[in-house]
């Protein structure tokens, strides 16, 4: 029932999220973004440097967080939180507020657009016998949308269905088991989730997708649903690395940049090429032209205890018994875990219908049929949303 109830609430906030005119973004939300992209290209290049899989992350939501969590930290353990998201420099003396301010405003910009529905879960866990200082529920609720909940970690099962209850609920269902198994020794915990389907602008026809071969490495071909259609497309090259950069727009303001390594190069090259300036660069040098788009129809799901990943960016200090947290009463809490689990489903659908393109001629093809990588971003602010690697489209 309580389930149901919370499921109902966060669909509505959802859907009550109305597109409106873009407007300029101000200075300092545009600032906000810029760290926020070094900071997501940075976790992007540690978690790739890590592993040799599909890959899916969203940044924004680690950086909503991390930030939430800052408020409720004091002394050395917060100025070491926000060095690590890069935030340091956007703190004002005497203006505790500035900081969760712009979070919020930077949070209302992305997702303003219907062309990429999201279903965020940001929360914090706490154990059970710890109290919690009840203005900063107050403040991450108002300026980050988190919830500060209880968890009886004690009772491992228990702690594990209060997780996933809430995180199936405030993502409408679709992330159906965010933690699969517990530490009984948590004290807090950090979830963020995310799910997120598109509308493309330029959907692609379901009835022309076929079967077709994507080559994963030297030995391993698969064969995926390639989704296919002709118009004219944002795309650059960016020869320093051999790279090919294709814009894919949703509809509403966000947009799927997809960057394919020439034939010769090896994604890992590419992995650890991806910094906040080149992807801007990036976005900078694309081009309108006729091409036939290829690309595989793709789900992910990805899991990342990111309790292992965010010391080597520098936060170290809240994962330690000496950690200062001011967001309870309690002393000697400590962070346990921050768990980051992301969905996204890349399929034909948009609303529009035909092709832009008219005559015969058929223009080059672009064929996305070997590891890529991509960022889908909020154009006006520059953000990304998601940033991923897909090697093998047949796997999660
Ligand atoms: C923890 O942070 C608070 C607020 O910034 C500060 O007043 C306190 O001295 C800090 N405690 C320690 C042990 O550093
Ligand atoms: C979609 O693809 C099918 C099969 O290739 C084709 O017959 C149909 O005309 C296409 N529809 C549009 C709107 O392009």
């Amino acid at each position: 029932m309580k389930t149901a109830i919370l499921f109902l609430l966060a669909r509505a906030s959802f859907l009550a999220t109305i597109s409106r005119a873009q407007q300029p973004v101000s200075d300092d939300v545009a600032e906000l973004a810029a760290k926020n992209t070094e900071f997501a290209a940075s976790l992007y290049r540690k978690v790739a440097s890590a592993s040799d899989d599909n890959i899916l992350l969203s940044p924004l939501s680690v950086s909503v967080g991390l930030a939430a969590l800052s408020a409720g930290a004091g002394g050395a353990t917060r100025e070491q939180l926000l060095q690590g998201l890069g935030l340091a420099p956007l703190e004002r003396n005497g203006q505790p507020e500035r900081l969760p301010q712009l979070f919020q405003k930077l949070q209302e910009e992305v997702t303003r657009s219907e062309g990429l529905r999201l279903y965020q879960a940001t929360a914090l866990f706490l154990r059970q016998q710890a109290e919690v200082v009840t203005s900063f529920s107050e403040l991450v609720k108002k300026f980050y949308g988190a919830d500060v909940t209880k968890a009886d970690f004690g009772n491992a099962q228990a702690a594990k269905n209060t997780i996933n209850d809430y995180v199936n609920s405030k993502t409408g269902g679709r992330v159906a088991e965010a933690v699969s198994s517990l530490d009984p020794t948590i004290q807090l915990m950090l979830v963020s989730s995310v799910f997120a389907q598109g509308t493309w602008e330029l959907p692609f026809n379901r009835s022309a997708t076929q079967e077709e071969r994507f080559y994963v490495n030297k030995y391993k071909v698969v064969q995926v649903p390639m989704m296919i259609r002709a118009d004219k497309y944002y795309l650059a090259y960016d020869p320093s690395i051999k790279l090919g950069v294709l814009k894919l727009p949703y509809q509403g303001g966000v947009a799927m940049l997809v960057l394919l390594p020439d034939k010769d190069v090896d994604y890992t090259s590419i992995d650890e090429m991806l910094t906040a300036e080149r992807f801007l660069g990036w976005v900078g040098k694309l081009k309108k032209t006729k091409l036939e788009v290829q690309l595989p129809r793709f789900s992910l799901e990805q899991s990342y205890g990111m309790r292992n990943i965010l010391p080597d960016l520098g936060i170290t200090d809240v994962f330690e018994n000496t950690a200062n947290l001011t967001l309870s009463s309690e002393s000697g809490l400590k962070l346990s875990e921050v768990l980051h689990k992301v969905m996204i489903d890349v399929s034909e659908r948009g609303t529009g219908t035909t092709s832009g393109l008219g005559g015969s001629s058929m223009p080059p093809r672009l064929t996305i049929n070997r590891p890529f990588l991509f960022i889908i971003y909020h154009e006006a602010t520059k953000s990304p949303l998601f940033m991923g690697r897909v090697i093998d489209p047949t796997k999660k």
